[in-house]
């Protein structure tokens, strides 16, 4: 009888998805095809990869890139808070390793922004290294194949998970045992819906044969997201093509540093007074948004105001609609845009 981990290599060989990060052994671009796997399904990634990587080809390109130059490239992604660390991750490869990522598992951990995930990931499939990588799909998978049925989140389950991957790992070709356990968590053994006669490893698997599937995993008990009222404002100055829209970077947490419009909880005054922006703001909202983050909804009333001369400032700029292609602006950002373009009368100011 063939092993799990051999009917799943055998399953991968055949079904696996033929992904531009496949493709390489380069640790830096699997590096970034990790990262930007985090938390962004893979039909996502692969023209985000596909362009960071033609811009930034080698870890020495992205160590010398500005940040707004990376930022942009994760423009739509979400989670920028992971482009900043693998830019200081790259960084320190170059300053403390001579820009080779390390082999050593511990170094590779101790980079910024490298888990446990990322450098197992690094590690097994640009190494050929025996380290287990458990992410979400992997989590279900292995909830399932071994029938765990302990909350999701909680420290025993964490822990059970990276225990049975890392014995699964134990073998030959550890990179691809990992990524076909992830490919199945994907296309297989899937939230809803789960493909079991398609399985390579049904026969193994504990949950289907106590017709536990659909219960497991077991999630954990969250609280509702919290609902939050805001305020946006877009503040423009000019005419026409030179019309241009005011923007502040920020410690704004809700941009990540990426430039975006200013915000407050409550009135568009108090949006404006703490951006340090004067401006003159029409006193009704053109417009709502509705975003939703993993902690909070929020609801976003948008106004207009023609922005006062000389308003520059440290973290303040203006910048035309092509202008704005150059820098990271969020999803959100985008939205907020969008939604002033009809009201306003001006052109497309971002592609959303
Ligand atoms: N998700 C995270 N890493 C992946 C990989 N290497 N292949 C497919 N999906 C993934």
């Amino acid at each position: 009888m063939a092993s799990v981990r051999e009917k799943l290599l055998v399953w991968f060989d055949r079904e696996g998805r033929d992904l531009p990060w496949r493709r390489t052994r380069d640790p830096y671009a699997i590096w970034v095809s990790e990262v930007m796997l985090q938390q962004t399904r893979v039909d996502t990634v692969i023209p985000y990869y596909e362009r960071f990587l033609s811009s930034f080809p080698t870890i020495e390109a992205l160590a010398e890139a500005d940040e707004d130059a990376v930022l942009s490239h994760w423009s739509g992604l979400g989670y920028y808070r992971r482009a900043r660390l693998l830019h200081r991750g790259v960084r320190e490869v170059v300053a403390e390793y001579g820009s080779a990522v390390p082999e050593d598992a511990e170094a590779r951990r101790g980079l910024p922004g490298v888990g446990r995930y990322t450098a197992g990931a690094i590690g097994s499939i640009a190494f050929d290294k025996e380290e287990p990588v458990v992410d979400g799909n992997v989590s279900r998978v292995l909830s399932r194949l071994f029938r765990i049925d302990t909350p999701l989140g909680t420290t025993k389950t964490t822990n059970r998970f990276w225990d049975e991957a890392a014995r699964l790992v134990l073998g030959e070709r550890p990179g691809d045992l990992n990524q076909a356990l992830m490919e199945l968590g994907a296309r297989i053994c899937t939230p809803k819906n789960p493909r079991c006669q398609s399985c390579p490893v049904s026969a193994d698997c504990k949950a289907l044969g106590h017709d536990e599937v659909d219960r497991l995993p077991v999630k954990r008990a969250r609280k509702a997201p919290k609902q939050v009222e805001l305020a946006a404002v877009v503040a423009t100055r000019g005419r026409g093509t030179d019309r241009k829209v005011w923007l502040i970077k920020g410690d704004q947490p809700l941009f990540g540093g990426l430039w975006g419009v200013p915000m407050a909880e409550g009135s568009p005054r108090k949006a404006l007074v703490e951006a340090s922006l004067e401006a003159r703001l029409r006193p009704e909202p053109i417009g709502q948004v509705d975003h939703v983050l993993t902690h909070r909804r929020l609801r976003i009333a948008v106004f207009l105001a023609s922005a006062a001369k000389g308003i520059e400032s440290k973290n303040g700029q203006l910048f035309t609609s092509a202008s704005l292609q150059r820098v990271g602006v969020s999803t959100l950002t985008r939205k907020i845009l969008g939604a002033s373009v009809g009201a306003a009368g001006w052109g497309a100011w971002v592609h959303t």
